[in-house]
C-alpha cells in the first residue's frame, strides 16, 4: 500500500532550518559584497538589464527558457535572438558565435537545474565582442562548474532562492562591478504573506515527520487562523507565475525570508540533493531518459529531468500516486519562431521534472523511481 504523504516538488521549513548557523562561513552568493536580495529572480533579470543598459540593444538568449526571464528583458528594453539548444540541454557554442553581431549587447546563459553551461566558450565570445556576460542561475543555486560557482564569470548573475530552499520568495542579483543606473531602491514587500507561507510550510513539515499529531494540529491551526490567512492572501505577491509583473520590479525579499538564508546549510543540500539525483537515477535505471545523463563534480542539481513519451500520461500517473512532478518548460516565449528549434520543441515535450531535494529519504526516492519506471514502460 503506497503511503498517503504527498512527495512535495519543493523543501518545507524544518525547525532545522531556523537554527542560526553559528561559526560557519558563508556559501556563494552569500559571501559576495553587493548580493542584492529581490523578491524574485525576474526582478533581478530586469535589474541587471537596466544596470548594463541594454534598453534598444540585442542579447543572444537561449531558445529554451521559462520565458519569465525573456518578458523581464524584453520590458527592461532589450531585443531578442534566441540561440539554439541541443538535445542535452547544451547551448550551442557555435550558433551563439553565428548569432553575435555589432548590436549585440550580452549574451545570456541559462544553467539548466544546475547543470553548467560550456561559459569558457561564451565568455571568450562576449570578450570578442565587447558583449556582457549574464549568467542565469535561477535553476543552479550552490552549483558549481568544477571548483567555480556558476554565477561567479559573469557580468552579471541571476539567483531564485525558493526553487532550492525553504523559503517564501526570493532572487538575487550580482553584478561583477557596482552600476549606477538610477534605480529605485528596493521595497520591502508586505511580511504577513512571508509568515503566513512560513508557519504552513512548518506545519506540513510536521505533518510529515508525524503524520497523524501533524494532521491534527495542522488542522486545528488551519481553524483558527482563518481570518489571518485571509488577510495574508489578500497582501500576497505571487510566486512561480508565467508572467512578469512590472508593479512588483522594485520588491524586494523581506527581512524574514533574508534571515532564513543566513540559516541555510548548504554543503548539507548539496549533499543530499546529489544523493537523491543518483539514487533515482540508479533506480529508474534508464540513463538514456535522461536529459543530464552523469552528475559532474560539483553540480548541485534541482530536479530529475526525466524525459518521456507521452507527457501528459506520465505527469497524471506520477500526480495520482501523490508525487508533485513538474511539467518543466512545456511551453517557451511566444516571441520564439516556430519551427526554428526542434529540439527545444522536443525537450518541452518530453521533460518531466522529478524531485530530488534535501527533504526526500530513500523509501521517498524509491517511490518516485517506481512510477517514473512505470511512467516508462507504458
Ligand atoms: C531560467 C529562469 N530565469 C529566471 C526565472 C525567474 O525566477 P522567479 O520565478 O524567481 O521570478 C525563472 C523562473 O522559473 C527561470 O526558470
Amino acid at each position: 500500500m503506497e503511503a498517503l504523504m504527498a512527495i512535495s516538488s519543493l523543501p518545507e521549513l524544518g525547525p532545522a532550518q531556523l537554527l542560526p548557523r553559528l561559526g560557519v562561513a558563508a556559501s556563494f552568493p552569500f559571501n559576495r559584497f553587493g548580493l542584492e536580495l529581490t523578491y524574485l529572480g525576474r526582478n533581478a533579470v530586469w535589474r541587471a538589464a537596466r544596470m548594463l543598459g541594454l534598453e534598444g540593444g540585442e542579447v543572444i538568449i537561449p531558445a529554451y527558457h521559462h520565458g519569465v526571464e525573456i518578458s523581464a528583458l524584453l520590458h527592461a528594453g532589450a531585443r531578442l535572438r534566441f540561440a539554439r539548444v541541443d538535445r542535452a540541454g547544451r547551448l550551442d557554442v557555435e550558433h551563439v558565435r553565428a548569432c553575435v553581431g555589432p548590436r549585440t549587447r550580452a549574451i545570456y546563459v541559462i544553467h539548466y537545474a544546475g547543470f553548467p553551461q560550456p561559459l569558457d566558450a561564451l565568455a571568450e565570445i562576449a570578450r570578442e565582442y565587447g558583449a556582457f556576460l549574464i549568467e542565469d542561475c535561477a535553476l543552479s543555486l550552490f552549483s558549481r562548474d568544477g571548483a567555480r560557482p556558476l554565477g561567479s564569470q559573469g557580468d552579471a548573475a541571476i539567483f531564485c532562492f525558493y526553487k532550492t530552499l525553504p523559503v517564501p520568495h526570493g532572487g538575487g542579483l550580482l553584478m561583477r562591478t557596482a552600476a549606477a543606473a538610477g534605480l529605485a531602491p528596493l521595497a520591502a514587500p508586505p511580511s504577513l504573506p512571508a509568515l503566513s507561507h512560513m508557519a504552513g510550510s512548518m506545519l506540513v513539515a510536521s505533518e510529515r515527520r508525524f503524520p497523524s499529531m501533524g494532521k491534527w494540529v495542522r488542522t486545528m491551526a488551519k481553524a483558527v487562523t482563518h481570518r489571518v490567512r485571509e488577510q495574508a492572501r489578500h497582501e500576497d505577491v505571487p510566486v512561480g507565475t508565467q508572467e512578469f509583473d512590472p508593479a512588483v520590479v522594485q520588491l524586494g525579499m523581506s527581512p524574514i525570508a533574508t534571515r532564513l538564508l543566513g540559516f541555510t546549510d548548504v554543503e548539507q543540500v548539496v549533499r543530499r540533493r546529489r544523493a537523491n539525483w543518483l539514487l533515482l537515477h540508479e533506480r529508474i535505471g534508464r540513463p538514456e531518459q535522461a536529459t543530464w545523463s552523469s552528475l559532474p563534480p560539483g553540480v548541485c542539481p534541482l530536479f530529475y529531468a526525466l524525459e518521456v513519451d507521452d507527457k501528459d500520461h506520465a505527469l497524471h500517473l506520477l500526480w495520482s500516486r501523490g508525487i508533485q512532478a513538474v511539467d518543466f518548460w512545456r511551453v517557451g516565449h511566444p516571441s520564439v519562431p516556430r519551427g526554428q528549434f526542434p529540439e527545444v520543441e522536443a525537450l518541452r515535450q518530453r521533460v518531466v521534472e522529478l524531485p530530488c531535494h534535501q527533504d526526500l529519504g530513500p523509501e521517498e526516492l524509491e517511490r518516485v523511481a517506481r512510477v517514473a519506471r512505470e511512467a516508462l514502460e507504458a
